[in-house]
């Protein structure tokens, strides 16, 4: 699966993907697109992968069509975004219905929404007394955080913990379930999928200690790898 990245910030989950990128996944990041200047240009760079930077204050009607162009030279199958703060414009998310995924670092539907990113999704998680977060990873529509979700890891909210605390329990996962979910993408496009075959399913792993270093296997496990 030939996917493009789109990021906004600092692109450790782009790094995380990148990372275990290939056959054993799948998928190779062939594109990064960014919509400001960020620390994902200079991963991107590192690894010589091709990135173009999409203004969208013309509106986010001739950015879709710049990224569209984009995606169709490089001859991307999916969109993973990767801390992008930027609504897909409408246009992208119609050609590639079923083939973007998002990360939010919450669970799902609560926490999301226009302004929930960053720090902000961590204070709430906090500020609401929440017990449970975790990363969430779903389908992309034309509205925040609301396509289809394919996946979700708990990570317990610790007393005591700062935004930046859970920020950094939550992100360890992010960077496991990531690659994993864009793997089952991978290979549920290799099936045929959305017009024949199976989606990319998640199926919640029974008993085993999902902590530590077994936390990569459990979570293949759970896709059925
Ligand atoms: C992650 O927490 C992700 O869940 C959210 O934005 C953050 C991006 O972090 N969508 P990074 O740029 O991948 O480090």
């Amino acid at each position: 699966m030939r996917a493009a990245v789109f990021a906004s910030g600092s692109g450790s989950n782009m790094q995380a993907l990148v990372d275990r990128q290939g056959a054993g996944t799948g998928y190779r990041i062939e594109l990064l697109v960014t919509d400001r200047r960020c620390t994902a240009e200079a991963r991107a760079d590192a690894h010589r992968i091709a990135r173009q930077r999409v203004p969208f204050n013309r509106g986010s009607g001739p950015a879709g069509d710049r990224i569209l162009e984009l995606l169709n030279e490089r001859r991307i199958d999916a969109v993973l975004l990767a801390g992008f703060l930027r609504l897909v414009p409408s246009s992208v998310c119609r050609a590639f219905r079923n083939r973007i995924l998002n990360i939010h670092p919450a669970l799902l539907p609560s926490f999301g929404g226009r302004g929930m990113h960053g720090r902000n999704v961590h204070e709430a998680v906090l500020r609401a007394g929440a017990v449970l977060s975790g990363p969430t990873i779903h389908f992309v529509n034309e509205r925040y955080d609301e396509g289809r979700i394919l996946a979700q890891w708990p990570v317990p909210v610790r007393s005591g913990d700062s935004p930046a605390d859970l920020a950094a329990r939550v992100l360890r996962v992010e960077h496991v379930l990531f690659p994993a979910a864009a793997g089952a993408l991978a290979r549920a496009l290799t099936r045929g999928w959305p017009e024949r075959g199976r989606g990319p399913s998640f199926l919640w792993p029974e008993g085993g200690d999902a902590s530590g270093g077994k936390l990569e296997r459990t979570i293949g496990e759970a896709f059925g790898k």
